[in-house]
C-alpha cells in the first residue's frame, strides 16, 4: 500500500521556521513506521533527521508524536494506518527541536539523574548478591520497564506548561528504588521529590499512562510516591 507522511521539518542553522514536508512511501502491513522513516532518508531524502537505534521497543530512542500523541515509531504497525491517511510526524513536544524529529534530550536526562537513579545502601557490601523475595520484586517490577523514551514527560500538561516540573519518567524510575525493598535512600529521596515541581507537581492528568509505550501504571506510581511522602511525614511526628 501507499502510504502517504507529512512530517515536520526544521534545521535551525538554515532555515528561518519549521514547515511541513510531504512524502509517499510503498509499504508492506507488517512494516512499522520507523520502516518508512528510515526509507525515506535512504531513497528520498538523506537529510531527514531522527534518532533510532534497537528497532524493537527497548532502546526508547525513537520518541515522537504521531498523529498527535507521543509514540516509538518502531512499535507502530503500517497495518493500523489507512491508505489514504496523511500520517502526521513532529517531534515530541516539550523538548526543543534541534533538527526535524530530533529533540534536546539533556533537560529530560538532568532531571532523572537529580532522583539519584541508583541503589543506595549504607551498610557494607554483601559478600553475595542482595537478595529479595518474588513479592518485594512485584511492588517495583512495572516501573523497570522503563525506557526513557521520554513518551510520558512530552505528553504531561503539566510538563508542557512548567519547565521546572520534574515529569514522569523521572517520578517512575523514583518509584522504582522507593519501593525497592535493598534501597536504604527513602529519606534523601523523599526529600528530592517532596515539592511542587516534584511529586507534587503531578494533577493526575493520566496522559502518562495513556501513551506509555511499555504500558507503566505511571500516575498510579505517582500517587504511590505521594503517599509514600505523607507517610513518611506522618511516622517522624
Ligand atoms: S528504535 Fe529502539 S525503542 Fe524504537
Amino acid at each position: 500500500m501507499i502510504l502517504k507522511f507529512k512530517i515536520f521539518r526544521f534545521d535551525p542553522v538554515k532555515d528561518e521556521k519549521p514547515y511541513y514536508q510531504n512524502f509517499e512511501i510503498e509499504a508492506g502491513a507488517s512494516d512499522r513506521l520507523l520502516d518508512c522513516l528510515n526509507r525515506i532518508r535512504w531513497e528520498q531524502d538523506p537529510t531527514l533527521a531522527f534518532r533510532m537505534s534497537c528497532g524493537h521497543g527497548i532502546c526508547g530512542s525513537d520518541g515522537m508524536r504521531i498523529n498527535g500523541k507521543s509514540a516509538l515509531a518502531c512499535q507502530k504497525l503500517v497495518k493500523d494506518f489507512k491508505e489514504d491517511e496523511e500520517i502526521l510526524i513532529e517531534p515530541l513536544q516539550v523538548f526543543r527541536v534541534v533538527r526535524d524529529l530530533v529533540v534536546d534530550m539533556d533537560p529530560f536526562f538532568e532531571k532523572y539523574n537529580s532522583i539519584k537513579p541508583y541503589l543506595i545502601t549504607k551498610a557494607h557490601a554483601p559478600e553475595r548478591e542482595r537478595l529479595q523475595s518474588v513479592e518485594e520484586h512485584r511492588k517495583y517490577e512495572d516501573a523497570i520497564r522503563c525506557i526513557l523514551c521520554a513518551c510520558c514527560t512530552a505528553s504531561c500538561p503539566v510538563n508542557q506548561e512548567i519547565e521546572a516540573f520534574i515529569g514522569p519518567a523521572a517520578l517512575v524510575r523514583a518509584f522504582r528504588y522507593l519501593f525497592d525493598s535493598r534501597d536504604e535512600g527513602n529519606q534523601e529521596r523523599i526529600a528530592l521529590l517532596d515539592h511542587e515541581d516534584g511529586a507534587w507537581g503531578c494533577k493526575t492528568k493520566w496522559r502518562c499512562t495513556r501513551v506509555c509505550p511499555k504500558e507503566i501504571p505511571v500516575t498510579k506510581e505517582i500517587f504511590e510516591i505521594k503517599k509514600c511522602i505523607l507517610e513518611s511525614k506522618k511516622s517522624k511526628k
